[in-house]
């Protein structure tokens, strides 16, 4: 069989793990020829295609990033590129398709799939939020990297007597902001999930600098926005290709805190630090785990759906149930690290 591979929207660490999973078993065991498309989506509209063997995966375990490239670009939401796809893949005579993403690659993979192909997609993003499956590929690197950051971040915090903002990733979801929060020890958390209310964190902070402590981390989602009706106005801002802007909440955060306390505060945008470099262990069993159940999937000709991990299980999940949906950080998350504080 001949098996077509992409991975789209943001980068994570894990996508080669997933890719060497898919061509080892794929080759290996059943014998299928794997073609990989570069950039995602734009690349199997445009016909940028890579032979994937065993020579490509080799030493790939551990690197950060994806060997095959990867755009945000969506064939459902661009004029013409649904066609373009469908005449790719019956060019390079594509007999089925495993597609990497997350929520926007997802979606773009159930309307391929709506089109006859027979497509099994693999959930990844670093802001865990894929509607199904317990964890996403990226997800666990991206924790360890912004817990050691709040560890640094205290340090530097108790010797300068200073409260510390520390933006993280998630846009509509909590998931790294409310666990590395946790992992980290910070005092503050503030996630897409809980609107804040401007006067509590500023209470809580006075209280706390006036009792017990001189200094204080406050970890952000870049989502995060106050409730409405309180004190402070803003709304998430965006840029030019709608995605956010980093450091606008945690900057604004910042002029509120010093303004109403006085307090001496610095902010660090951890950005895309959080998707680079080495998975951890976690994200390579993951990868490697959904690449074997996605190939096992299409040789026995499922189509439709995604890989999903279940308590300890590996589960296939209809792409059709998650669609428009967001996975958010369960409330009982926030409660753990403002119980901590
Ligand atoms: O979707 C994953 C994510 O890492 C978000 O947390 C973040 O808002 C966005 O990607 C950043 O995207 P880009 O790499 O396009 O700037």
């Amino acid at each position: 069989m001949r098996v077509g591979l992409l991975t789209g929207g943001g980068d994570v660490p894990g996508l080669n793990a997933v890719i060497r999973a898919v061509v080892k078993r794929g080759e290996g065991e059943y014998g299928h020829s794997i073609i990989g498309f570069r950039n995602g989506w734009r690349g199997l509209a445009e016909g940028d295609v890579m032979p994937l063997g065993r020579q490509n995966i080799r030493n790939v375990l551990p690197l950060g990033g994806t060997l095959l490239g990867t755009a945000r670009f969506h064939p459902n939401a661009e004029d013409g590129s649904m066609d373009a796809v469908l005449t790719t893949l019956e060019a390079e005579r594509v007999e089925a398709l495993i597609v990497v993403g997350g929520d926007g690659t997802l979606h773009a993979a159930s309307k391929v799939a709506e089109q006859g192909i027979k497509v099994v997609a693999i959930p990844k993003t670093i802001d865990n939020d894929v509607w199904g499956t317990d964890r996403s590929i990226g997800f666990d690197t991206a924790v360890t990297i912004a817990t050691e950051a709040i560890d640094r971040i205290h340090t530097t915090a108790e010797s300068h007597n200073r409260v510390m903002l520390v933006e993280v990733m998630g846009r509509t979801a909590g998931w790294i902001a409310a666990t590395a929060g946790i992992a980290g020890g910070a005092e503050v958390v503030l996630a897409p999930e809980e609107p804040f209310d401007i006067d509590k964190v500023v209470k809580f902070l006075k209280h706390r600098h006036r009792a017990h402590a001189s200094f204080s981390i406050i970890v952000v989602a870049e989502g995060a926005e106050p409730a409405p009706g309180t004190a402070m106005e803003y709304r998430t801002q965006l840029g030019r290709f709608g995605e956010i802007v980093a450091g606008s909440i945690s900057e604004r955060l910042k002029a509120e805190i010093e303004q109403r306390t006085g307090f001496d505060t610095r902010v660090t945008v951890l950005g895309h630090i959080q998707r680079g470099g080495t998975p951890t262990a976690a994200d390579r069993i993951l990868g490697s785990r959904f690449g074997v159940a996605a190939i096992d999937a299409i040789t026995r000709g499922e189509t439709g759906v995604m890989t999903a991990q279940h308590g300890e299980e590996i589960v296939l999940v209809p792409l059709a149930d998650i669609a428009g949906k967001v996975k958010h950080v369960p409330l009982d998350y926030l409660d753990v690290a403002s119980a901590l504080a």
